[in-house]
């Protein structure tokens, strides 16, 4: 018994080096995330083919800050792209965007969505 405690006790250590190789830092950066910079090309290469002025798939329109600010105040901006229950999961038939993507825009409405 008492050869086996050493073991044991290693065990969280051992756990938590594999769970860091699994799951590196893949240095996802979200300073300086900008409407401009950063979130309209987001939108323009995976939303506006729907969700353009002309487009509006669904009478959701992404085009234009005001139009994108009424979503992103409604939290369908956020439940769609996170897939969450009671949402339509965008980009529709197409796969999630990628988490760095979704971490981009969380940081941009977190810091209030500004028109910047
Ligand atoms: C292939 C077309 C297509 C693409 C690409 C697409 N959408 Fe949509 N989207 C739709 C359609 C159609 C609807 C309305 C029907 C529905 O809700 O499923 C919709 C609905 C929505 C809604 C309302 C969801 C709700 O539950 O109220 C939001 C928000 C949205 N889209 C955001 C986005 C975002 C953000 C992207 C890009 C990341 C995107 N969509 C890409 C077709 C698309």
């Amino acid at each position: 018994m008492l050869m086996i405690l050493p073991f044991v006790l290693l065990l969280p250590a051992c756990y938590y080096d594999v769970e860091e190789e699994l799951y590196p830092d893949t240095g996802c950066a979200t300073d300086n995330v900008t409407y401009s910079g950063t979130i309209l090309p987001i939108l323009e290469s995976n939303c506006f083919i729907c969700h353009s002025e002309a487009a509006k798939n669904g009478n959701v329109i992404l085009e234009g800050y005001d139009n994108l600010k009424g979503h992103v105040d409604s939290g369908r901006l956020l439940g769609a792209i996170r897939h969450e229950a009671g949402f339509s999961p965008m980009p529709q038939n197409q796969p999630q965007l990628v988490d760095c993507v979704i971490e981009k825009i969380e940081t941009w409405i977190e810091d209030g969505a500004p028109d910047n």
